[in-house]
């Protein structure tokens, strides 16, 4: 039988035994690797009323303290995913996973903070915010917003105004694709960056060109194509490179700050790699399906199997998740998200006869840990604090909540993991906490597993249990002008400058 180092008895959802209790308020973390995204050293992070109050070797506690055993493992950030759609109405349906079980998934993996798109109800901002609002008062964990915009209006303006000035938001996300429903054009992105750049808030693009898209669905659905390989092929990598180079130089044009989600192709990589080695700030989000997939799924003959797979930008072929991966080591990416957003089998089969009726998404909130220190650290394709960065302090600062979030510092809110290298994790949809039924990563194992998780200064995850309590998770507000904004405004002045005078012409005589 096992030995278990941080408890004897097992910790299920209604109890807990042997001393560590969920609302245990004082933690030691005793001899674990501390790792932060520029630093890591041997030492104790003692933990009092969820916040990290103090981070140095050989700290000596009281009986009434729990004490955890780190030796020989690393202690870190609990990640902070910057991308999910939890309780999402989507082409017809809703997402399976909601703010509980999706965030209980999140705990799990190792995972203590998601952001979480607000979709805008009929346009209305403020009504989507409300809606979102009441989705996550069962929250089991720390979570933001960031918010769509889907139309254009004064109406629209204003309620940017209120979301940054009032509600805690600092990023909006503009659709260039799906045609019809969630879509802008330029003329609205134009407006929409120009609003971003006053207001101090990150633009956020789906970089797709959603007008042809469409062109490429009718084209596969004339071929006769119409399982879940169409879908990839009828959105192709050209399209999201056009739509992410559309988008990063509108953002310079208006010069304010660009972050592209879900990085699926070498195409968009490459344009994000080329716009910020001019100078541009631009960020680059890949997702864990991207990094480590590749296309194949799509064409099994199993509809089920393949129709999990769909998601946009797709799933990419073999070569572009490699590309992406040295991309992230390279630092032309800068964070990774998962695009959290699942469907079970029954609603995948809603395309079952026309892939344009597969609801788009995949999983990943649960997994995103594991997989990218399996794919990225174990490989060597990065060190322990990189993992640091793109997992947890990187979207911290992006959105302005560093180091409250994303470090282990005195002060900090006691978000943290703990992770042996030694040991290895299994992926399966019949062990998963998602309530969907299936998984993209079905029977993959790798090296490292999040052994503990601590949110909110709570024990939440140990020995493979979960101890959460609904509703005790927190709104954190996101402040404007992260550090994307500092200098901004010099460079306005600096282009200002360099327009001179008009030229003074005199007419020639004739
Ligand atoms: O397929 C996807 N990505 N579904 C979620 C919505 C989005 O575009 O992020
Ligand atoms: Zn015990
Ligand atoms: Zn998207
Ligand atoms: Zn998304």
């Amino acid at each position: 039988s096992e030995v278990n180092q941080f408890c004897e008895a097992k910790i299920g959802y209604e109890e807990s035994g042997c001393g560590i209790s969920a609302s245990s308020s004082k933690i030691l973390v005793k001899g674990g690797t501390v790792v932060n995204a520029h630093h890591q050293e041997v030492a104790d992070v003692f933990i009092e009323d969820g916040t990290i109050v103090a981070v140095r070797p050989n700290i000596e506690v009281g009986d009434d303290v729990t004490v955890l055993d780190a030796t020989g493992k690393y202690v870190m950030p609990g990640g902070i995913d910057p991308h999910t759609h939890l309780a999402f109405g989507f082409m017809g349906t809703e997402t399976m996973d909601d703010f509980f079980s999706g965030q209980a998934a999140a705990l799990a993996g190792g995972t203590t903070m998601h952001i979480d798109f607000v979709i805008p109800v009929d346009g209305s901002l403020i009504v989507g915010f409300e809606a979102y609002e009441k989705k996550a008062k069962r929250s089991v964990m720390d979570y933001g917003f960031h918010m769509a915009v889907t139309k254009w209006d004064d109406t629209v303006a204003k309620e940017m105004e209120i979301m940054v000035n009032e509600k805690g938001i600092n990023s909006f996300k503009f659709f260039m694709a799906y045609k019809g429903s969630l879509m802008i054009n330029d003329e609205l992105l134009l407006e929409g960056f120009k609003k971003c750049k006053s207001l101090g808030a990150v633009a956020m693009v789906h970089a797709e060109n959603g007008d042809a898209v469409l062109e490429g669905q009718k084209r596969m659905i004339e071929l006769g194509i119409t399982g879940p390989e169409g879908h990839a092929l009828s959105r192709p990598a050209v399209l999201e490179g056009e739509a992410t180079a559309r988008a990063i130089r509108l953002a310079a044009f208006v010069n304010t700050p660009l972050y592209v989600v879900h990085v699926m192709s070498i195409d968009a990589m490459e344009e994000i790699a080329k716009a910020r080695k001019s100078g541009q700030r631009v960020i680059g989000e890949p997702v864990v399906s991207g990094l480590v997939l590749d296309d194949s799924g799509l064409w099994d003959p199993d509809f089920v199997t393949a129709a999990k797979f769909v998601m946009s930008p797709p799933i990419r072929a073999a070569g572009h998740n490699k590309a992406l991966q040295a991309a992230l080591s390279a630092g032309f990416l800068q964070l990774v998200g998962t695009d959290h957003c699942v469907f079970n089998s029954t609603q995948k089969s809603m395309g079952i006869d026309d892939f344009r009726k597969i609801p788009n998404g995949v999983n990943g909130i649960e997994e995103r840990m594991h997989l990218v220190w399996d794919t990225m650290v174990e490989s060597g394709k990065i060190s322990v604090s990189d993992y640091v960065r793109i997992t947890s302090t990187e979207c911290a600062r992006i959105f302005n909540i560093y180091p409250r979030k994303g470090a282990i510092l005195v002060g900090s809110d006691a978000d943290i993991i703990i992770l042996n290298p030694n040991s290895s994790f299994e992926i399966s949809a019949s062990t998963q906490h998602s309530r969907t039924d299936t998984n993209i990563y079905e029977g993959r194992q790798g090296k490292g597993k999040v052994e503990v998780t601590i949110a909110g200064g709570r024990i939440v995850w140990i020995n493979d249990e979960l101890k959460i309590t609904a509703g005790s998770g927190k709104y954190v507000r996101l402040p404007p002008y992260g550090y994307l904004f500092e200098g901004m405004d010099k460079v306005d002045a600096m282009y200002i400058s360099s327009l001179k005078a008009p030229v003074k012409r005199s007419r020639s005589a004739v």
